[in-house]
């Protein structure tokens, strides 16, 4: 309506010389009318010129004023023609209306105010405030003088005001046709297509943006690290099950029964179901005898083997609780060489703190093959960490329960300026691998790390509480880069 009125009054006349005045007179609102114009200017059927204005709007003190007089008035009005006493008079009126209307009724010389009592000077009064003020609500012309005076007083402020002078445009017609944005089937079966105008295509449109799922970047890092054991020849080992049994987590990995780490302290025991049911019988056997009295060259560490230790179901505390299933299961068929990695979660029962958490997810890599030496147990190393750009290494001698010898893998940090611990490593006993059954020239080369350790130097963070558990930002997993490692 508004455009038909814009466009329309264009048609018979030259220009619309004020858009405010337009509107007041077509009854539209100015708003409605603006924004006609700002459209019809951007399609060129209209050439719109700014046009603004400072024009004087009542306040909220003003527009009191202009409903219900002046102060200065009401209170000659409250003082009768024998005059009253002040307290009186306070009375009659609202406080800041006595208060303004004693000044300004002062100033004007209307009143006297004596000590205790007021009177008038004058008998009559014109309220111009008042008149002034509707003036300007009706927006006519108000002098300059006047209005200085209410600007003082803050009964109006200046606001500026925005509006239009509009002439034809270059492209300009009576009746603006609406482009389609749709070819509809009732446009191609009443035929009106022909006459129809298409709006364009906005090619540079952009779209919403995707919202997808995001990797948490130790999934990241793994699948890297899985690409690198994948191109060196490895299988992955099944690690589908937190909780294991004390058989497959410590005993058949020649980890006596007493143990620290097979303490409450260090290790989550499960309450239900507490024990496990199913163990190869004939295998646990052999282990028992190994822990009680050796074998295989070993004397055993001469204890009382405990079965109800061994069936206590926790959760693994390392894969390497995964590798003693997976080399016992190779053991019972004819024997041919593996080489095996698997990355997942562990749990310890250990004081959360910036590098520590209760579970952490480990990379495990082992190769079982005949005749293997230290000397190929520290050649992987070097292929394997070099791949993870880690290629200056050093070997500590260490110990774990299952591995003779053992060693700390440490790995120099050119950004540290010092060697740092990287993972543990070893060849696993013959205590451990001849009562699954592995021919006795079968050696078992095997190292492990952490997949956090990693991930923090890749990704720059220092305290793993920021990568993993509740107080992750997940600004941080939706935005972190991609990780390429191990592929240069
Ligand atoms: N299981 C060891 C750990 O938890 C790592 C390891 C794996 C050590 C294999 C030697 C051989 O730290």
């Amino acid at each position: 309506m508004a455009e038909d009125a814009v466009l329309g009054f264009l048609e018979k006349n030259e220009e619309i010389s004020d858009s405010g005045q337009f509107a007041a007179e077509q009854g539209l609102s100015h708003d409605d009318i603006v924004n006609v114009i700002k459209s019809l200017n951007g399609f060129r059927l209209v050439d719109a010129q700014d046009i603004k204005r400072e024009r004087w709007v009542l306040t909220n003190e003003g527009k009191t004023y202009a409903a219900t007089g002046s102060p200065e008035v009401q209170l000659l009005l409250a003082i009768p023609a024998e005059g009253i006493s002040r307290e009186e008079l306070q009375k009659k009126l609202p406080p800041s209306i006595y208060k303004i209307g004693c000044q300004q009724a002062i100033k004007n010389k209307w009143v006297e105010m004596g000590k205790s009592q007021v009177s008038r000077k004058v008998q009559h009064v014109d309220d111009i405030v008042k008149d002034l003020l509707i003036r300007l609500q009706n927006e006519e012309v108000v002098n300059q003088e006047d209005i200085d005076a209410l600007k003082r007083r803050k009964l109006i402020t200046p606001q500026i005001w925005k509006g239009y002078s509009v002439r034809k445009g270059p492209k300009y017609t009576p009746k603006r046709k609406k482009a389609a944005t749709d070819l509809t089937r009732e446009n191609l079966q009443r035929g009106d297509w022909k006459e129809l105008e298409f709006k364009e295509y906005n090619f540079s449109a952009k779209g919403q943006p995707v919202e997808g799922g995001h990797l948490h970047p130790l999934l990241k890092v793994r699948r890297q690290i899985q690409m690198i054991f994948l191109q060196m020849g490895f299988e992955e080992m099944p690690t589908n099950n937190y909780v294991e049994s004390s058989f497959w987590n410590f005993d058949a990995l020649f980890q006596p029964q007493q143990h620290p780490a097979r303490d409450s302290h260090d290790t989550f025991f499960l309450q239900e179901p507490s024990t496990t049911k199913v163990l190869p019988e004939d295998y646990v056997e052999r282990v028992k005898q190994v822990h009680e009295c050796g074998g295989y060259g070993s004397r055993g560490y001469a204890y009382d083997w405990k079965r109800e230790e061994a069936n206590k179901n926790l959760l693994r505390t390392h894969t390497t609780a995964v590798s003693s299933r997976m080399l016992y299961l190779l053991a019972q068929k004819p024997f041919a060489p593996k080489k095996y990695y698997s990355i997942d979660r562990v749990f310890r029962n250990e004081a959360v703190d910036r590098t520590h958490l209760a579970e952490f997810h480990q990379i495990e890599g082992l190769i079982c093959d005949r005749g293997l030496s230290l000397g190929d147990l520290i050649g992987v190393l070097h292929d394997f960490f070099s791949r993870l750009g880690m290629s200056k290494l050093r070997f500590k001698p260490a110990y774990n329960p299952y591995t003779e010898p053992s060693m700390e893998i440490f790995s120099y940090h050119e950004g540290f300026k010092k060697w740092v611990e990287v993972g543990n490593s070893g060849m696993f006993r013959p205590e451990m691998l001849r009562p699954m059954g592995l021919p006795e020239d079968v050696r078992v080369i095997a190292w492990g790390l952490s997949l956090e350790r990693p991930t923090m130097i890749l990704y720059g963070i220092d305290n793993i509480r920021d990568l993993f558990g509740h107080k992750v930002d997940l600004g941080l997993i939706k935005r972190n880069p991609i990780c390429r490692i191990g592929l240069e």
